[in-house]
């Protein structure tokens, strides 16, 4: 088999390239993609160990993958679980493959770049027409984490997490990284932490990253109002969802301290402060 090298981002953090796969894995891919002509790791993302563009002659498809001796591999299988639901909103999952040692995820590759959150920028409405679609998505019948339990569990009272509870498909992750805009479209990606919640926890998920951007809370909370399910949310779980934030990234912090989850923590409390709840 010819190998192709990695002509991508380099190893970062939790992250492999191309080139660390098994000969086994790398022929299982080949396998079904047919003959790689380049390999190219992605720039962003966090979580997956592996998230490469391979062309081929067939074109070009996007691989992710996890080693399966890692507690977390269960996100490969729930990201193919939730699959054909999010379609096509999410791009369509061509195969999944274990060998090697590897779990691997192919994906239809989509042509786009990260969507910009900033207060000036043209992508806003882009994301609240994606979110609006998103909060449309009913949730299937597949055993996915509870947002009653998910965000329940940081408040004074759990029994309050029922203001969460619903019956949409909720993705939770609304880092730009995960939101790919170009010709075709806008694509949400990386789904492995979809969560069965009320239609309007994505909106409210997307306030701590605009202000994270460098929105105000003010205008933050205008923004997610673009997406009509917001309306749906009483005030008093919203209230709960940004102590519910506020204390998950104090969390995050505590487990990561870095410059971007101590932002998102200030994010998160700033958003808390704004609506007069004090996390
Ligand atoms: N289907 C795809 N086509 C093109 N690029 C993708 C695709 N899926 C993910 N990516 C890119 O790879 C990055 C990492 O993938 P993602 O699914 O977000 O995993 P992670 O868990 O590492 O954040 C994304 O931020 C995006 O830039
Ligand atoms: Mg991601």
């Amino acid at each position: 088999m010819h190998k192709v090298q990695d002509v991508g981002a380099p190893r970062m953090g939790r992250r492999h390239i191309w080139d660390d796969l098994t000969s086994e894995a790398m022929a299982a891919v080949t396998e079904l993609t047919g003959p790689i002509l380049r390999a190219a790791s992605a720039p962003d993302g966090y979580t997956s160990q592996i998230a490469v563009r391979l062309d081929t002659e067939s074109g070009p498809v996007f691989v992710k993958g996890m080693r399966q001796d890692r507690d977390d591999v269960w996100t490969q299988q729930r990201e193919a679980a939730v699959n054909p639901y999010v379609v096509p909103l999410g791009p369509r999952m061509l195969w999944q493959v274990t060998a090697g040692g590897w779990d691997l995820i192919g994906f239809e590759h989509v042509d786009g770049r990260a969507v910009d959150h900033s207060p000036a920028s043209p992508d806003l409405p882009l994301v609240v027409e994606t979110l609006t679609a998103l909060s449309r998505i009913r949730c299937p019948a597949l055993t996915l984490k509870e947002a009653s339990r998910r965000w329940g569990k940081y408040l004074d009272d759990r029994a309050d997490g029922a203001l969460f509870k619903g019956s949409a498909l909720v993705h939770s992750d609304m880092n730009p990284s995960n939101m790919l805009t170009g010709e075709t479209g806008t694509y949400l990606v990386d789904w492995p932490m979809a969560t069965r919640g009320a239609p309007w926890i994505d909106a409210a998920c997307w306030v701590v990253w605009l202000i994270f951007a460098g929105h105000t809370p003010h205008t933050a909370e205008q923004w997610a109002a673009k997406v009509p399910a917001w309306a749906t949310a009483c005030a008093d779980a919203l209230d709960l969802f940004a102590v519910a934030q506020a204390r998950y990234w104090q969390e995050t912090v505590d487990a990561h301290a870095n410059k971007v989850t101590l932002k998102l923590r200030e994010a998160a409390s700033r958003w808390a402060i704004h609506r007069h709840v004090f996390p």
